[in-house]
């Protein structure tokens, strides 16, 4: 007979034991500092709480508030302050104003059948549902949208009231599916007799407009709103009250939250960063079991986030690109800090042959080096050679080992042999 280990051994005993007797040090609440937390307070944005609000009050009354765009750079509390607007609306509606308010990410609802199915899906009854008079459901995908859009009038007519659609990240729907769904939203209202429908548009791009067909534009912008970002000590104030409920007391440095909200207004004034930086500092400084979180977690938190948005960058370029990249990871293999484009295109030619893909020209080469730049993965400069003319000279700040550890990880290029395209290959190849 085989006996039991004793418990120290059974490693679904042991693994997580010290993190369940372990008492909280740093954090008090961590899930206050994630992006998807609904703040009741929110500093510094009470012109656009009101202005929202004053323009959505006629829907208390019965009427049709106008349609309203808002425009806002990522993190400058678009999203949070509409939910807000949109939650103390449904509460003040009472049976005699039924307002409701749908909250629409067409980051990931990009097609116009999903989002009137969605709006149908959200304002749908329970009981309805259950009952014998039940109007039709509608399935996620496979009717015809005529029919879509017919049924979910059918079902605004049923409930009467005011319908508040946020339609959130809207330019994400236009470039994915073009203007016909808010073509359709926004003249619903004609077709309407006993129900009314408003349209509040978020957009972090203010070029979008230009996408849209001007009818759909003017009346979806009857009013437009712009979220401005915020300086820092304006962040700061956001991350305090937030740091009071996400950390234990006298866990964090008086350093940490002004170097956080200096950081992320350096960015472009980003609610967002600012938060990410500071629940990162107390994870690292959790992790390293530190008593409290110092100006030196969030540092390391920047550079943690700097790396990651890196890697996430370079991961979804196109696979030329990758290999240009790759190319100039083998001359500073070579020993070179600073390589030419001349000297990039040599490589490339001969890893894109090798992979069997196109060659591309010089010039294309030149154009990916000059988005690489732009994207910030590389820094260039050019210099003139005298006679020679003007060349570019390129390098990489830091770190292409992570860049090489992501590029060789894409299975386009690792199934062709990348890896066995090293410094050796390089020099017996091109005699370099
Ligand atoms: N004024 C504010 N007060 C408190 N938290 C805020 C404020 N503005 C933004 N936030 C927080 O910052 C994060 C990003 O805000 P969000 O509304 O999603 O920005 P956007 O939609 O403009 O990209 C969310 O966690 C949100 O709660
Ligand atoms: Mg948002």
């Amino acid at each position: 007979m085989t006996q039991d280990p004793p418990p120290s051994e059974n490693p679904s005993l042991g693994l997580f034991k010290k993190y369940l007797t372990e008492h909280a040090r740093i954090f008090r609440n961590r899930e206050v500092l994630r992006h998807s937390y609904r703040p009741q307070i929110l500093p510094h944005r009470m012109p656009q709480i009101n202005e929202i609000a004053s323009i959505l009050a006629p829907s208390l009354r019965n009427e049709t508030p106008s349609n309203i765009l808002i425009y806002g750079k990522t993190g400058t509390g678009k999203t949070a302050c509409v939910r807000y607007v949109g939650s103390e609306l449904e509460s003040a509606s009472n049976q005699t104003s039924l307002c409701t308010v749908v909250h629409i990410n067409c980051e990931v609802i990009d097609t116009q059948y999903r989002v009137l199915a969605q709006i149908a899906k959200d304002i749908e009854h329970p009981e309805e549902i259950s009952s014998d008079k039940l109007r039709p459901h509608i399935p996620m995908t496979g009717w015809p949208t005529d029919q879509v859009y017919l049924e979910l009038k059918n079902q605004l007519e049923a409930r009467g009231g005011v319908l508040v659609i946020v339609l959130d990240e809207i330019d994400k729907l236009v470039k994915k599916s073009g203007d016909d769904t808010l073509y359709n939203l926004t003249r619903i209202n004609s077709d309407l007799k006993a129900s009314k429908v408003c349209i509040i548009g978020i957009s972090n791009d203010l070029s979008f407009k230009d996408f849209l067909d001007p009818r759909v534009l003017s009346s979806l912008s009857e009013e437009e709103i712009v979220f401005p970002p915020y300086n820092a000590p304006q962040l700061c104030d956001i991350l305090l009250q937030r740091a009071e409920g996400a950390f234990m007391e006298n866990t964090l440095d008086e350093g940490v939250i002004p170097l956080c909200a200096a950081l992320a207004a350096q960015e472009h004034g980003d609610a967002r960063r600012a938060l990410d930086l500071l629940r990162i500092s107390g994870e690292l400084a959790e992790r390293e079991s530190a008593q409290e979180v110092g100006e030196r977690h969030v540092k390391l938190a920047q550079a943690k986030i700097e790396t990651d948005s890196m890697i996430e960058c370079i991961s979804t370029l196109p696979t030329q690109s990758k290999v240009v990249l790759y190319s100039m990871i083998l001359l500073e293999q070579l020993g070179q800090a600073i390589f030419t484009s001349g000297e990039v295109c040599r490589v490339y030619q001969e890893v894109a042959a090798a992979l069997e893909l196109d060659v591309l020209t010089n010039r294309r080469i030149t154009d990916l080096i000059s988005e690489l730049n732009m994207l910030g993965v590389i820094n260039t400069r050019v210099v003139s050679r005298g006679r020679y003319g003007r060349t570019k000279e390129m390098w990489f700040d830091a770190n292409s080992g992570k860049i090489q550890e992501v590029i060789t990880k894409d299975p386009r290029l690792t199934g062709q042999g990348l890896a066995q395209m090293d410094k050796t290959w390089v020099k017996k190849t091109l005699r370099w």
